[in-house]
């Protein structure tokens, strides 16, 4: 399901370029092939929102059904803003202070905690009265690249899996009541069986938890950027997690559920960044073609060298040709180095896919200039979810104590 090279080249007319592009409809779809391929299953899934978070993106997924996960408090406010009652969203946090805990504490939202510091805190002030759950780093290496992977022995993220004695000795110790195990292990990973390891690793771990009622595999669902890429198998997922745990019956005899937090897989393809060419310049070498946009709206080829594929929409017909695709940032942001497309020609609009996740969240004002618009395609229709930064907006934050 994709937008057509007509409601996008309509969009870039009627909003300007550069512009990101939503399509609602897509996102329904990821969403319901994943639950539907858990169905039968004690399943929840949370949209992990740090990938995209307009307002009205997150609205959508409030009114698909979806539970939200997030990774600051702000994150937790934007949500319950939203209108995501509290037991629907999940705050899994990752070297916070802990005024940000007893601030979602207050809100009574569901809380991953870790670090052994915080827990400790956690313990000493709200004992057994609050259900929380662990992040745990299982030793696990996975995803699309280092700085993705979340779950391997030299990791920031979570409580390791070998200073389980001491973690036990907390929770016994400040009476905690542990609701969860967290698990997260990167993001882009296309092998299920790195979701089983980690499985099996929680399995051997589970029988210490008496008061255990979740388990969250996280997120990290691969998705395809370019022809040929696999995406996570996600029915073969979902055999193999529901014959996983239907061998491994929850020992204190409550059915244990199973919490995921996809971000990419919800937004990645539904999302579209919509450039201008500005200058063609031939070199010897190579042909560069210098778009109205760079690192300060997409970082995601310059920070992971990932791939997004670019489409010229203006002349599909044109003959095809090799391009460096540029920014105009003065940095070296180079979104393609030597990339076929349609012969480009200054003024043609450029499209970039899989643009939905980490694209717009990532973007800044560096050069001082500014952020892009948003747009949601609904039912056809196209709504502006996000004016274009204007001039004042690179003043407003800021104290002019000069004269
Ligand atoms: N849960 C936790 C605890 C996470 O840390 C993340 C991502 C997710 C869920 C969602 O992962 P996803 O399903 O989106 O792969 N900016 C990078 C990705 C960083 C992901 C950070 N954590 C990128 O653009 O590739």
């Amino acid at each position: 399901m994709t937008l057509s090279n007509q409601q996008l080249t309509n969009i870039a007319q009627q909003f300007d370029t550069p512009v990101y592009v939503y399509h609602a409809e897509k996102m329904a779809q990821q969403y319901n092939n994943l639950t539907n391929a858990f169905a039968g299953q004690d399943v929840k899934v949370f949209y992990a929102c740090k990938a995209l978070t307009n307002i009205n993106i997150l609205k959508h997924f409030l009114q698909l059904g979806s539970n939200i996960d997030c990774s600051s408090i702000n994150e937790v406010k934007l949500a319950l803003h939203a209108g995501f009652p509290p037991e629907r969203v999940l705050y899994t946090s990752n070297g916070i202070g802990f005024d940000e805990i007893e601030e979602a504490q207050s809100l009574g939202v569901h809380i991953n905690i870790d670090s052994l510091s915080n827990l400790t805190k956690f313990g000493e002030k709200y004992g057994h009265t609050y259900p929380v759950g662990v992040r745990l780093r299982p030793n696990i290496m996975a995803g699309g690249n280092l700085k993705i992977s979340t779950g391997h022995d030299k990791s920031k993220f979570g409580i390791p899996i070998d200073q389980i004695d001491d973690l036990l000795s907390i929770i016994k110790e400040k009476n905690l009541f542990i609701q969860g195990l967290h698990i997260h292990t990167g993001s882009e990973i296309k092998d299920v069986e790195i979701f089983i390891k980690g499985i099996e690793v929680l399995f051997d771990i589970i029988p210490l938890f008496n008061e255990l009622e979740f388990i969250d595999l996280g997120g990290g669902f691969k998705v395809p950027y370019k022809k040929g890429d696999h995406e996570t198998d996600i029915t073969l997922l979902a055999q193999k997690v529901g014959k996983a745990f239907a061998n491994h019956p929850n020992p204190n005899g409550k059915p244990l559920q199973v919490w995921f937090e996809p971000g990419k897989y919800l937004v990645s393809g539904a999302g579209y960044l919509i450039t201008q060419v500005n200058v063609l310049k031939e070199t010897k070498a190579i042909h560069f073609a210098s778009v109205n946009s760079g690192f300060n709206h997409l970082i995601r080829p310059m920070f992971y060298d990932a791939h997004h594929n670019i489409t010229n929409i203006s002349n599909p017909n044109g003959e095809e040709k090799h391009y460096a695709i540029v920014g105009n940032i003065c940095e070296t942001d180079t979104f393609a180095w030597d990339r076929k497309l349609h012969e480009v020609r200054e003024g043609d609009y450029l499209v970039f896919a899989n643009a939905g996740a980490y694209g717009f969240e990532m973007s800044s004002n560096f050069n001082s200039r500014y952020k892009p618009a948003e747009v949601l395609v609904k039912d056809g229709a196209f709504h502006l979810i996000r004016r274009r930064d204007v001039f004042e907006d690179l003043l407003k934050n800021q104290v002019e104590v000069l004269f």
